[in-house]
């Protein structure tokens, strides 16, 4: 770690070692986005098309434009704003460019604040397994003697209590403030370190689980069979938002990870490590919910209940029941916390380097602003917000899906598109080269892809989606 206040990178750290990068990297993808947010999005929006469309848009569009982020964090150094800065003053172009990340910083506090909720409904479960594991003990599957509608209804009934949904968001956020709080090295790090490599074994378990006891090949019919009408704009503009949402994409965490990576890390080969893992968790956490979803014979669209209603009604059936849901939330509470300190540490960055404050404090301001739109959004769950709710885009929603939207179908497509524009045509091109790590046909193909097809493609989803 570098000391702080060393020179003109003041308070400037670095990640233990590349493979630390690549774990706190793929933390931060990994997380509600896979298990949560992907099934659901994809239920919504029809399956097949979906899902097809989605896997399309991580490779075309994600992957380059993950290059992009990092590329630019290391370069730069510093927190998002400023590393785009630098390397606009290096390519002599208008520091202006900056805006781009601001844009992003701002994004990724808004997505705390409604990621923390959701984060505040899986420790709810992790508590309510836990209680039923302690009644039923060890051997008995989940909620014995319970109806199926009884289950189910456990989380409207937590949505109805407004006071325990903004505690346990409160929780939720605490647990993040404090690894971000502890710096680059000792808090995020470690969180990635130890509890990624534990996800991905619990992970593992539970999908060969429901492989070999859900309703497998309805599942793999429902998400790979490609139906060409149901691509509608509205369905491509939910699958670029979820590409991005879940490679952490446009709201400048990716490049405040980056900033902490070295010199020696091939950010090329890193990136295909990171749209790689992400993709499939999100691939794999279809494959283990759906089979049970309609096993079950639930609603593949009830969106974004979906993980939290259908998998506990399986758990009942399953013989250790209550200890593998246990665990299921346990692990999708570690993921969920990697990504919730990425998503607070690009603001915080932010803060503590341009108001020049100790992290600890930064951390406090930041996380305090989200508490507060967080305790909002659970407080007033289900209440359209007044104006907006009646924009075509937002229809009826409440705040927290009216965030959730914001971010994921307009600041992060155009977060993109504005990345896309100065990586490829603003950015001195031969600075861009020095630190792609890329040589060849692969540079030549993300050259390619960074100044025209992202950003028309895009340009096209963003327009065609927001249109109708
Ligand atoms: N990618 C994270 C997930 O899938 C969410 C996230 C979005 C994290 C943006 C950081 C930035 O859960």
């Amino acid at each position: 770690m570098a000391a702080a206040g060393s020179g003109a990178r003041a308070g400037h750290e670095n990640w233990s070692s590349r493979s630390a990068f690549i774990l706190a990297a793929v933390g931060s993808a990994v997380g509600l986005g896979n298990m949560w947010r992907f099934p659901a999005e994809a239920g919504e929006n029809g399956g097949g098309a979906f899902v097809l469309f989605y896997i399309f848009c991580v490779l075309l569009i994600g992957l380059p434009v993950l290059l992009s982020e990092v590329l630019i964090g290391r370069h730069g150094q510093a927190n998002a704003p400023e590393s785009v800065r630098r390397v606009a003053r290096d390519s002599k172009a208008s520091e202006g460019w900056s805006v781009l990340a601001s844009m992003g910083v701002f994004a990724a506090f808004l997505i705390l604040s409604f990621y923390c909720v959701v984060g505040g409904w899986v420790i709810y479960y992790i508590g309510v397994f836990a209680s039923d594991l302690f009644q039923t003990g060890l051997t008995g599957g989940a909620f014995e003697g319970r109806a199926a509608e009884d289950i189910e209804g456990l989380l409207p009934s937590l949505f109805g209590n407004g006071g325990l949904m903004v505690g346990l968001n409160l929780g939720f956020l605490a647990v993040t403030m404090f690894f971000v709080s502890r710096g680059v090295s000792s808090g995020i790090e470690w969180v990635a370190v130890y509890l990624m490599p534990l996800f991905f074994l619990l992970f593992l378990g539970i999908t060969i689980y429901g492989a070999f006891t859900g309703n497998f090949n309805e599942a793999v019919a429902y998400l790979f069979t490609f139906d060409f009408s149901k691509l509608t704009g509205e369905v491509m503009l939910a699958a670029v938002g979820q590409a991005f949402f879940s490679l952490s994409l446009g709201v400048a965490g990716m490049m405040t990870y980056g900033a902490y990576a070295n010199r020696e890390t091939n950010l090329g080969e890193t990136s295909g490590i990171i749209a790689s893992a992400d993709t499939g968790v999100a691939l794999l956490a279809g494959l283990a919910i759906f089979p049970i979803v309609f096993a079950a014979g639930l609603s593949a669209s009830i969106g974004p209940g979906l993980m939290f209603q259908s998998l506990p009604i399986a758990f009942q059936a399953m013989p250790f029941g209550s200890l593998i849901g246990l665990a299921f939330f346990i692990m999708v509470f570690f993921a969920a916390l990697t990504s919730s300190v990425s998503l607070l540490e690009a603001p915080t960055a932010w803060v503590f380097e341009k108001f020049k404050l100790a992290r600890p404090v930064a951390t406090i301001i930041v996380g305090t602003g989200a508490a507060v739109l967080g305790a909002l959004s659970g407080w007033f769950w289900g209440a359209p917000v007044p104006g907006v709710a009646s924009l075509a885009l937002f229809e009826g929603q409440d705040l927290f899906n009216v965030l959730d939207g914001v971010t994921a179908k307009l600041f992060m497509p155009i977060g993109a598109i504005l990345t896309c524009i100065f990586v490829g045509w603003i950015a001195d091109a031969r600075l861009i080269d020095k630190e792609n790590g890329l040589d060849g046909v692969l540079h030549q193909t993300w050259r390619a892809l960074v100044r025209y097809v992202c950003p028309i493609v895009l340009a096209v989803i963003l327009v065609v989606g927001l249109t109708g």
